[in-house]
């Protein structure tokens, strides 16, 4: 299959009660664990990588792999600009051809974020490229970049912001954070509800990673329709390599330890789909 845009996919999870997880991806070994993974469980899959991750390697470095493991899949397959910092770097994303855009305003004021979002909108409308964007803070660490202590979303402001923008899928912050958390996440589910009741577009989860999978499968049931997951990748990765290096320090094919990486992050991410309801939904 060609890539797909999220549009479509995200407004079928939406109808269909059940998310796509988006899984952070920052080499070969991760992108081909993800679509392992969505293949085995028959479930549609967005891969995404931050600013960091394109200025270790360039934007096409990762579409290119995204692009042949969408090609390869039998299962829908996105490719996603997470936390795009910039209008720049949102269209250097949309140049390049990602099939979906996140323009993260949420640092800023109410307006400047309706003002940035607004902007990115209007220009991925020509290429029917769909735009999330971020209202409140989801606080704790994405890679380089902070997002402070976090902030709730306003159900209220929600509403005008979509209206205003126009953005086809919304990033709510409901005591999610980025990174690891010290304590068990509590989030404000009722919050969610009330969102969902007054705002039409599918919502998005951020700072997954940590939290279990039965509040996330609340999450879903209350109207979240993709859920990212960053931390826990890097997390399973690297494990797999320790694993093997620990095993056997004298391996010095980067095959060996990389494949044992590519393993554990396919077992965590058939997992997570099954929390999002997403396992045999590929269309
Ligand atoms: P985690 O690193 O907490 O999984 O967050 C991922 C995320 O929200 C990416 O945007």
């Amino acid at each position: 299959m060609s890539l797909v845009t999220t549009k479509q996919m995200l407004l079928d999870a939406q109808a269909n009660g059940y998310a796509v997880g988006a899984f952070n991806v920052e080499n070969m070994e991760m992108v081909m664990a993800v679509v392992g993974a969505a293949e085995e469980q028959k479930s549609p899959v967005i891969m995404q990588t931050t600013p960091s991750t394109v200025k270790y390697a360039d934007f096409d470095y990762f579409y290119a792999n995204v692009k042949v493991a969408a090609e390869k899949a039998s299962v829908p397959v996105a490719i996603h600009l997470d936390h795009g910092n910039s209008f720049d770097l949102a269209m250097k994303a949309y140049r390049t051809g990602y099939t979906s855009i996140m323009i993260d305003g949420s640092h800023g004021s109410f307006e400047d974020n309706i003002a940035l979002t607004k902007s990115v909108v209007e220009v991925c409308k020509n290429g029917n490229v769909p735009v999330e964007a971020e209202l409140g803070k989801v606080g704790g660490k994405e890679d380089d970049l902070d997002g402070g202590d976090g902030g709730y979303t306003d159900p209220n402001e929600a509403k005008e912001f979509v209206e205003k923008t126009g953005v086809d899928s919304l990033a709510v912050a409901i005591g999610t954070a980025h990174g690891v958390y010290k304590g068990e996440p509590k989030l404000d589910l009722n919050r969610l509800s009330k969102i969902r009741e007054l705002v039409d577009v599918p919502l998005v989860l951020h700072g997954t990673s940590g939290v279990s999978d039965e509040v996330v499968t609340e999450c879903v049931n209350r109207g979240i329709c993709k859920v990212n997951y960053a931390t826990d990748l890097r997390i399973a990765f690297t494990n797999g390599v320790k694993k093997v290096l620990e095993a056997n320090p004298d391996t010095i094919d980067p095959k060996k330890y990389n494949a044992q990486g590519r393993e554990e992050v396919k077992e965590y991410v058939k997992a997570r789909m099954v929390a999002c309801k997403s396992v045999g939904q590929a269309k």
